[in-house]
């Protein structure tokens, strides 16, 4: 299966290449297209490309999705960042092809999610949530793709909240229904996430600390690999691993 990779001069592009040359995780997986504005790689795919996995700009995504889209081919997005209008296109174009999203590729972080969802539910209202993510200094948006994601399950988990972006002079008291994310930006950090929930008599606290780039590289090429011939529509890395 021959696949063109976007943004396969950053820091995660370099590792997908790798993994593909090294047929490390899906071995049918053969590297035909290395697209990044910033090393003046090819611009485009062609007619024998067979699926594209895309960790580049958010800017950069709706375009090459529509053009995936008038191919036929699947497209996995791992850019996170998108704007209001540029989902929006993404959804089009699941009207055509799968799409794969996800915030997060890594195996921990998709079991965390539930596993915060369900402590949400049981601890219920008299444990007040802090989502605090970690990542290197080079990251671009804020907060990542995978606190806002670890921020919905506690959402659906409690059965509502409203998230709080930080905190910063005459807050108030802090309100029960806060889902608070705090983002930390510093160093080589990969991704370090916790979920707190923090009651009057005690505290528990959900940590992944991804300890290197595989972790998604990998998830990101098995949904490539999953994704063809699927129906066409947004698909997570929920439907990939757990069904
Ligand atoms: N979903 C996940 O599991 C996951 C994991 C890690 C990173 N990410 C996301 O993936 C994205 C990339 O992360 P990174 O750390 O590799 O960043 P990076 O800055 O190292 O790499 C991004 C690359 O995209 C290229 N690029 C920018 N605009 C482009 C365009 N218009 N066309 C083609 N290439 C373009 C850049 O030149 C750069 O080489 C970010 O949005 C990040 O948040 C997602």
């Amino acid at each position: 299966m021959k696949i063109a990779i976007v943004g396969a001069a950053g820091r995660m592009g370099r590792m997908l290449v790798k993994m593909v040359e090294e047929k490390s995780v899906a071995p049918e997986l053969e590297v035909g297209w290395k697209i990044d504005i910033a090393e003046g790689f090819d611009k485009a795919w062609g007619d024998d490309c067979e699926g594209v996995v895309d960790f580049s700009f958010h800017a950069a995504v709706p375009e090459l999705a529509e053009k995936a889209a008038a191919a036929g081919i699947p497209y996995v997005i791992g850019t996170t960042g998108l704007t209001a209008d540029e989902q929006a296109r993404i959804d089009e174009c699941a009207k055509k092809i799968p799409v794969v999203q996800s915030g997060n590729y890594s195996l921990g972080v998709n079991l965390l999610l539930g596993l915060v969802e369900q402590a949400a539910k049981v601890l219920g209202a008299g444990y007040d949530i802090e989502v605090v993510e970690m990542h290197h200094k080079h990251k671009k948006d804020a907060p990542s793709g995978t606190a806002l994601m670890l921020a919905k399950a506690a959402k659906a988990g409690r059965g509502g909240g409203e998230f709080v972006f930080g905190r910063h002079g005459e807050t108030g008291e802090r309100k029960a229904e806060e889902i608070a994310i705090h983002a930390l930006r510093g160093g080589s950090v990969v991704g370090d996430h916790t979920v707190m929930f923090a009651g009057d008599v005690e505290r528990i606290e959900l940590v992944h600390k991804a300890q290197s780039r595989e972790a998604f590289a990998a998830g990101a090429l098995r949904a490539l690999v999953w994704a063809k011939g699927k129906a066409p529509k947004i698909w997570t890395m929920k439907d990939i691993l757990f069904g």
